[in-house]
């Protein structure tokens, strides 16, 4: 099975059960912002930087843990802690869906660039 990463273009190869986290991180997908790289507590649950949006399959992932009901929601359902998600099957995922660059999500770039 394959995982697809939305902003980078890239389909990485994965075994059922992989963990997302992990998976993505030997494959140098870049999970984290600035403050994530600061203060990543190294894929154990406890800070909550690792954070992704899952455009499509997440009927495919595990269930989220006690620890992401709680720091994730406020947020969409489909936002998972990446090093608390197993993968079953086909995803697609969307890296640091919460960044911005002066209060532009990443994703709005081209719209501000054609402001
Ligand atoms: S890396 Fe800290 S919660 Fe996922």
């Amino acid at each position: 099975m394959t995982i697809f990463f939305v902003r980078e273009n890239k389909d990485v190869v994965a075994a059922q059960g992989v963990n997302l986290r992990e998976r993505a991180l030997q494959n140098q997908i870049d999970l984290y912002t600035l403050k994530g790289k600061l203060i990543n507590c190294g894929g154990h649950g406890q800070c909550g930087t690792c954070i992704v949006e899952i455009i499509e399959g997440i009927e495919n992932l595990s269930p989220r843990t006690d620890f992401e009901q709680r720091i994730l929601k406020k947020k969409p359902d489909n936002y998972r802690l990446s090093c608390q998600t197993l993968v079953n099957e086909l995803v697609k995922v969307k890296t640091k869906p919460c960044s911005s660059i002066l209060g532009v999500p990443l994703n709005d770039k081209k719209k501000h660039s054609e402001r």
